[in-house]
């Protein structure tokens, strides 16, 4: 499973791609505007770090300036990602961006029906907002189970990344149901190294060191 940070804050990314943790990045119009600068230096600070996967997303919902939008993306890397909504135009634009060989992820997917649209549109990956379906008492990981089973069904190339993640559990459910990439902020990330026991066993084995004689 391949892990995205889900941030546009370069000190972040830094971070994770110190902990050798971080295979690519997302980043949506929100997560942008947090870093209080312009769009062209939060993308020439990421792409300058990033070998990986870099995620950036268009920011109109009309399909001519989607494209004219995702070709200069594209132009800027070719390790960018176009980030596509999942809507009648997204969608048109995510066939084109395949015809093109331009790689696509169509965000904001919330059901099967929508994932195997971009499926069959070409989608390089769809982002499932499992955090997000949550939230609203509905079943984030059954969405990925779901999506997973079809996608197999049919041999789909498109690949499942899990998106709107909130926790460690949500990373595990997703590696348990095949999904290809789960996308995080930083903190889940730090989350996952954390367990009592590791702590418990370090400060013994700490402890007990001390006690060895030195010569
Ligand atoms: C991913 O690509 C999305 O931008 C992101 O995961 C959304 O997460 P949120 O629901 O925490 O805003």
């Amino acid at each position: 499973m391949q892990f995205f940070i889900d941030t546009a804050d370069i000190g972040q990314i830094r971070e994770a791609m110190a902990m050798g943790m971080c295979d690519g990045v997302t980043t949506n119009p929100s997560l942008v505007a947090k870093t209080g600068k312009p769009f062209k230096t939060v993308i020439a600070e990421i792409l300058d770090v990033v070998p990986g996967p870099v995620s950036l997303e268009v920011t109109t919902d009309e399909f001519s300036e989607m494209m004219a939008q995702a070709r200069q993306l594209a132009d800027l890397g070719d390790n960018v990602v176009v980030k596509l909504p999942l809507t009648k135009p997204g969608l048109r634009a995510c066939r084109t961006c395949f015809d093109e060989g331009i790689a696509t992820n169509v965000t904001l997917c919330f059901s099967p029906s929508q994932a195997l649209l971009a499926a069959k549109a070409g989608a390089t990956y769809i982002s499932p907002f499992v955090g997000r379906l949550d939230d609203v008492s509905r079943d984030g990981m059954g969405l990925i189970e779901r999506i997973c089973t079809i996608y197999e069904a049919y041999d789909f190339e498109t690949q499942v990344l899990v998106a709107s993640v909130r926790h460690p559990q949500h990373v595990v459910e997703a590696a348990l149901q095949g999904a290809h990439v789960s996308t995080m902020p930083l903190a889940v990330l730090e989350k996952m190294f954390n367990h009592p026991l590791t702590d418990i066993g370090l400060a013994k084995f700490m402890a007990d060191w001390t006690k060895v004689p030195k010569e």
